[in-house]
């Protein structure tokens, strides 16, 4: 297989489990190779005279693989570009950070260096792959290596925008409000912040942030290799922060973290509170069997909804981005500082070393659903629209050269020049045990749902209502939380459990939990209060209740577990699950 030689240097992998890892997919590379040519994706563009023109990433790969992709695999985008995609930022729109709890103004200027030039950015040929590892299983060498790039990185000249604080900064322009989107043809509201977190830019905005991130990193230390580690909080190894971070001496540590969260705590991807470590393992599990497999009904559930020029923000997080992520931000951010600085907050994030170590996770994330978790559930896993594939970014490179990047050409981690040290994933099939008939006949004697309940609802206290299905039983069906007004200015949460049988909202290993709402406190428009929704796939959590087989209407429990007051539901639904996207006409 010629992909398989692709990458000359993948074998020199220096941190290659000895235990099993998971079930080896079909190669990666493999499977990119076969489903460019079967989805006739997205790397050629057609001009204006419909020929196709070869889009140069390709180009640059053909010459660095000994042209993997030949001409079989050459193919048309068929969109058209009527669209408006969110484009890199007006730079000199930057101002000051805003602290959300008050909406003054806070005292730090959150805004990178400025420049005229502009280079667009190419993806260099790969010639070795680098290894991102496990931040619980590096060596004491790695440890030391990435220490000493950190430090110089803080020792950089304050304007450098290599700087560590100026790094912290770009994080803090894209999402406090700083940076503001550029105005299209038709003038779309300059007042409209851009804000990368909540909707499909949050994957690729930090893939891209981490990987000049990286190169920095390597330039400094002069070894084009290095790699950033993941915290591996996925699983129960990983669960605890990394102890490379806790060393006070070390350019790896923030004194801003909450102590309650020091190891050996068990990380609390569910931002429940509790404190048993085993439940908190468990829920973990499958909080991430939730995200990864069971909960998403589209590419969109996944990867958050669309976000286009001129669009107000917080079109919708997907799941990863709602759930996990957001909990790990806020269970390490410090509850003793003003706004829970600094992983606890957007603005202030990238100034703890272990928000890129954090991220880097999330990333992996991506890449496991992309390609290696089963496909099955979400046949279709591309975002095609060109106002996904053509919004762009603006970031400082390792030469401290401004450039432009577009979401297109991130798509593949590989083709951007670094994979993942593989790890078993223990949530893979993390099916929670399936509810038997039993809780069926308890739940009939329930006097907990409110006959009466009236929307808009506001989440502060425990909710149960019955709401009506589409069908009799085992449908393939989507709960629908519709018109949530949500407070942007706070931590919000909340859980979704469907027929809970026991109401023990601690435990979340169980057929009934559905899913979650949260976000950390962040920017929006102009207003603090912003409409959002979300869809909750119900066909597999069914599939895991043996007991609803002539049922009309399911119990819906909502669980508020952080300021349910500033969540207001418009309506909840249930509606028919949207047929599987196609794959675009070719
Ligand atoms: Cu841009 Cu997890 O934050």
């Amino acid at each position: 297989m010629a992909s398989l030689n692709y990458f000359p240097c993948t074998a020199t992998l220096s941190h290659t489990p000895s235990r099993p890892t998971f079930p080896k997919p079909p190669s990666h590379r493999l499977q990119i190779s076969s489903s460019i040519s079967e989805n006739k994706n997205i790397d050629i563009e057609t001009n204006s005279n419909s020929q196709p023109k070869v889009d140069r990433r390709n180009m640059l790969l053909g010459l660095s693989s000994g042209s993997l992709y030949g001409a079989a695999n050459l193919v048309i985008n068929p969109r058209e570009s009527s669209a408006t995609p969110i484009q890199a930022p007006v730079l000199d729109s930057c101002g000051v950070a805003t602290n959300l709890n008050n909406n003054k103004e806070l005292d730090i200027n959150c805004c990178p260096p400025t420049t005229d030039r502009i280079v667009d950015y190419r993806v260099p040929p790969v010639f070795q792959m680098k290894m991102r590892p496990s931040a619980h299983r590096v060596s004491p060498e790695y440890i030391f290596k990435y220490n000493m790039a950190i430090d110089r990185m803080k020792r950089l000249p304050k304007d450098d925008p290599r700087n560590f604080f100026q790094q912290a900064n770009i994080h803090c322009a894209y999402c406090n409000g700083a940076y503001k989107q550029q105005e299209g043809q038709d003038g779309p509201d300059p007042s409209k912040f851009l804000q990368v977190h909540n909707s499909w830019l949050f994957f690729p905005f930090h893939r891209w942030y981490l990987y000049f991130y990286e190169r920095i990193l390597g330039k400094l230390i002069n070894d084009p290799t290095f790699a950033l580690p993941f915290w591996n909080w996925d699983n129960p190894k990983g669960m605890t922060i990394p102890p490379m971070f806790l060393d006070e001496r070390s350019a790896l540590y923030d004194k801003k973290r909450n102590k309650d969260s020091m190891p050996p705590a068990v990380v609390d991807l569910g931002l429940t509170d509790i404190k048993d470590p085993l439940q908190l393992v468990t829920n973990n599990l499958t909080i991430m069997y939730n995200e990864m497999i069971r909960g998403n009904s589209d590419v969109y559930g996944f990867m958050g909804k669309a976000y286009s020029q001129g669009d107000a923000p917080d079109r919708g997080p997907g799941s990863v981005e709602r759930g996990s992520h957001t909990s790990v931000h806020w269970w390490v951010g410090d509850p003793n500082q003003p706004t829970r600085e600094d992983l606890g907050n957007f603005y202030s994030a990238g100034r703890d070393p272990l928000f890129y170590c954090h991220h880097a996770n999330v990333d992996r994330m991506w890449t496991l659903w992309q390609y290696f978790i089963p496909s099955n559930k979400v046949p279709y896993k591309r975002i095609t629209e060109t106002d996904f594939l053509n919004a762009s970014f603006l970031f400082y490179d390792e030469n401290a050269q401004l450039v432009r990047v577009t979401v297109q050409d991130c798509l593949d981690n590989l083709r951007m020049g670094y994979e993942f040290e593989r790890i078993d994933l223990p949530w893979l099939d993390y099916r929670p045990p399936p509810q038997t008939v039993g809780a069926r006949i308890r739940r009939a004697n329930t006097k907990s749902a409110q006959p009466n309940t009236v929307f808009p609802l506001k989440l502060d206290q425990i909710v149960r209502v019955f709401v009506q299905k589409t069908k009799k039983g085992k449908a393939d069906e989507v709960l629908v939380l519709e018109d949530m007004e949500v407070d942007t200015s706070k931590l919000l949460k909340f859980d979704v459990f469907v027929n809970d049988e026991d109401d023990n909202v601690f435990e979340l290993d169980k057929a009934a939990y559905l899913g979650t709402y949260a976000q950390l406190p962040h920017k929006s428009a102009t207003n603090s209060t912003v409409k959002t929704s979300i869809s909750l796939k119900l066909t597999d959590l069914y599939d895991d209740m043996d007991n609803i087989d002539d049922d009309e209407t399911v119990l819906v429990t909502l669980v508020p577990r952080h300021q349910g007051e500033g969540i207001t539901i418009g309506g909840i639904k249930i509606i028919e699950a949207p047929p599987p996207a196609k794959k675009p006409a070719a």
